[in-house]
């Protein structure tokens, strides 16, 4: 172990401390989880010393020389704020500028001092495109803006999000769309699980492990089976169309969710 990293600079405010070189946020002791992308908005927040920091900048400086939609800045706010539950305050929004970040800085003990260090946590290379499934999108999308804010919003927060709606609606556009729009947050990849063509429930958790190559040989596949050898990714799973098979498909939500603490599902369906 590298004892000298071990006694780098802590940054605390509340009962938060962060450890920049482990890129590590802990509440009351207790590690919190936390995309790379958030860690990073929250480091430039800090550096902000209190001052507004403006979108663009958060934006260059979470994902230099990239062009990212606002709503990914978005994102990582709220599962920012999710992160500080009761103290979400500490991040001010300043509506048309930027962010602010509120909270009571503490540099606790270190001996190199603390810009060094977190410009060191800054300057991580910047991860992979995660693997997808998505198709590219075949023509242009048409308005749509404040749904896709909405559902955004509502990932951030829960993990099993539905779009319910009538045939034909744009369920399954709007879905692709945001589900295009969250595969940075998620290491492990964005899947979609096309459950229109299967008229077979048990088909439903088969159907995901041939998406992700699983090796499931003896035994039948159930949702379980499937969703513990998922366990350990960080995934986004898009189940669309999930009417004709909504048990089978909330079977298969539950038990990824439940086997996975870092998966979040999106579905599309006519019936709730
Ligand atoms: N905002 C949009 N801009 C452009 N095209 C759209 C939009 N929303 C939906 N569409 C198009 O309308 C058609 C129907 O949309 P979609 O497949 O998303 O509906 P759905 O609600 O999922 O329907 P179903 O219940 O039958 O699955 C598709 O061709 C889709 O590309
Ligand atoms: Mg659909």
């Amino acid at each position: 172990m590298d004892l000298a990293s071990e006694t780098r600079a802590v940054i605390e405010f509340g009962p938060f401390r962060i450890v920049p070189h482990r890129r590590e946020l802990l509440a009351d002791g207790q590690p919190i989880r936390l995309g790379g992308r958030s860690f990073d908005v929250l480091m430039a927040l800090i550096e902000g010393q209190g001052a507004v920091v403006a979108k663009e900048t958060l934006m260059e400086r979470v994902w230099p020389n990239r062009i990212v939609e606002e709503n990914s800045l978005h994102f990582q706010i709220a599962a920012l704020r999710n992160a500080f539950g009761a103290d979400r305050d500490l991040i001010r929004t300043i509506s048309g500028r930027g962010y602010q970040f509120t909270g009571e800085i503490r540099t606790v003990a270190a001996s190199p001092d603390m810009q060094a260090v977190t410009r060191t946590a800054l300057q991580a290379p910047a991860p992979p495109r995660p693997p997808t499934n998505l198709p590219e999108p075949v023509s242009e999308l048409i308005g749509r803006d404040v749904e896709i804010d909405e559902v955004l919003g509502l990932t951030a927060t829960q993990r099993l999000v539905t779009l319910t709606g009538a045939g034909g609606i744009g369920k399954t556009r709007l879905g692709l769309e945001v589900a295009r729009r969250l595969l940075p947050e998620f290491a492990d990849g964005v899947w979609i699980i096309e459950l229109a063509p299967l008229s077979d429930p048990d088909l439903v958790p088969v159907t995901v492990a041939t998406e992700f190559g699983l090796d499931l040989a003896g035994g039948a596949v159930s949702p379980e089976r499937v969703a513990n050898a998922l366990a350990a990714k960080q995934l986004l799973l898009v189940l669309d169309n999930c009417e004709h098979l909504v048990g089978a498909a909330a079977s298969m939500a539950e038990a990824v969710l439940r086997a996975n603490p870092a998966a979040r599902v999106l579905a599309t369906s006519r019936e709730p």
